[in-house]
């Protein structure tokens, strides 16, 4: 179990306090009060929200998802349309932020806004952009900006989207576009957001667009964005070596499950599991670190420029996944949740999956091994009605804490998501927002976690209060 690779802090053994004679005496005079319980996080610790462009600025117009949506494909038969607004309504936004007490915001730029033909770049695109971090340079808010979240312009997916070899080039051309231009208003950098998504769901299970199935593609959509992450790596290298700084925080967010056989004690279920640990959270960080392409994805062969090329792991934390093989066997399942193992009176979440806050723990803890500093790019519940996200945000903070307390080197906390969106698939039948929508209006209406995620953001700490106000049934797994 990772859980063990970890220092684990060695409790103190409890020690029967002395009670002096002159407390004796004061004692029936005044009780001294006990200090409030309390858990802190560093100094400088960031807290943010995330959201990816596509899914709340609204109109990408000329993206493959906007077409793909206009096919029916959504579940709920939406399409991202005017999403959350944030495209107009980044101003107040930011200053909502800033008034909740949050200190960060992970977004992204639209790929085909900017270049929405190729080699034709918006100005206004751009300016918008521009605009928008300026705003949150105002707003006191560090930037974290992701170059990628699973959305092309229309001109690359009808040239093969990134089976073609040249989206390699073409995207190192957007990257040094973008990073040229925004530079100095980011703090931290993304290239990619989750790229086993797009080639998992797009390639393999056949669910995202463009709908293949073929595990030969699949490899080439992985290789090709090891070398897409590449690209635009060193586009931001070179702009901080060209105005002689050190390269500044750039890393990939990852989708990072925790995997746990159904049945520790049988050996293939172990196999079974190690081998999609491997596939999920692993392959794409391990070529990363080695420099090199791993089987089944490539045969072991070294990619230029790979190696090293990210200064910190993001690590996106949503559930634990038991994989039971009878699912499996069932008849080709299209997705990983189909697979799983969730017995009766398994903790859910609105999207199904299973709430496991130590999972999160257990994670940073594996993601340790390849040794850069990490940030919490994503974590979050989808949760309309707000009943469970209070507690989910506190037991997953506890996590984070208990694993900087064993030493892990854990930079920020971004939190998914800031506002309702279109929740890819899903539609707008997911919400994940810490601010909800309001029908028709699009007003931003903040629930309750919004303001329990601010208390602790401006405090840097979780509190016995906060926990009594919000979820009081949880105070004794936050205070154990
Ligand atoms: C992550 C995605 C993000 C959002 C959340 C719920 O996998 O990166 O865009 O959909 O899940």
């Amino acid at each position: 179990m990772p859980e063990k690779r970890a220092k684990t802090s060695k409790k103190k053994a409890a020690v029967k306090p002395k009670v002096s004679s002159a407390s004796k005496r004061a004692a029936g005079t005044k009780a001294k009060k006990a200090p409030e319980k309390a858990i802190e996080f560093p100094k400088g610790f960031i807290w943010g929200t995330s959201v990816c462009s596509h899914q709340a600025e609204g109109h990408n117009t000329h993206s493959d998802w906007w077409t793909w949506e206009k096919l029916g494909k959504i579940d709920d038969g939406s399409v991202s349309g005017p999403a959350a607004d944030m495209l107009n309504r980044y101003p107040e936004d930011f200053k909502l932020m800033e008034k909740l007490g949050y200190n960060a915001f992970r977004l992204s730029v639209e790929w085909a806004r900017i270049e929405p033909r190729q080699g034709e770049y918006s100005e206004e695109a751009l300016l918008h952009y521009e605009n928008v971090l300026k705003e949150m340079r105002k707003r006191k808010l560090k930037v974290c900006l992701t170059l990628y979240h699973w959305v092309l312009p229309q001109w690359v997916s009808a040239l093969g989207g990134w089976t073609n070899p040249k989206s390699v080039e073409w995207f190192g051309g957007f990257s040094r576009k973008v990073v040229e231009r925004l530079y100095d208003y980011v703090d931290i950098w993304v290239t990619l957001n989750e790229p086993t998504a797009p080639a998992f769901a797009g390639y393999l299970a056949g669910v995202f667009p463009p709908e293949k199935k073929d595990l030969f593609l699949t490899a080439r959509v992985f290789r090709n964005l090891l070398k897409a992450h590449v690209v635009s790596h060193d586009a931001i290298r070179d702009a901080a070596s060209a105005r002689g700084l050190e390269r500044p925080p750039v890393g990939i967010a990852m989708a990072i499950a925790y995997f746990e056989p159904k049945d520790p004690s049988n050996p293939f279920d172990k196999k079974l599991h190690e081998f999609f640990r491997f596939a999920h959270n692993e392959a794409f960080l391990d070529a990363i670190h080695n420099g090199r392409v791993p089987v089944p994805f490539g045969v072991n062969d070294e990619i230029p420029g790979l190696k090293g090329s990210h200064t910190f792991v993001g690590v996106n934390y949503y559930t634990r996944f038991r994989i039971d093989l009878t699912n499996v066997l069932k008849g080709l399942p299209k997705n990983l949740e189909d697979m799983l193992y969730l017995p009766e009176g398994s903790e859910l979440t609105e999207m199904g999956y299973e709430v496991y806050p130590p999972g999160f723990y257990n994670v940073l803890s594996e993601m340790s091994k390849y040794g850069v500093p990490m940030y919490i790019t994503e974590n979050g519940v989808s949760d309309g009605t707000d009943v469970q996200r209070p507690g989910h945000i506190l037991r997953h903070l506890k996590q984070v804490h208990r694993a900087i307390g064993d030493g892990m080197d854990i930079r920020g906390y971004f939190h998914w998501s800031y506002v309702d969106n279109f929740e890819w698939k899903h539609g707008y039948s997911k919400r994940f927002g810490l601010v909800a929508l309001e029908p028709g209006t699009l007003n931003r209406l903040p629930r309750k976690s919004a303001y329990l995620y601010g208390e602790i953001a401006k405090s840097g700490k979780i509190s016995g209060s906060m926990v009594k106000k919000y979820a009081p049934e949880y105070e004794s797994e936050i205070f154990d």
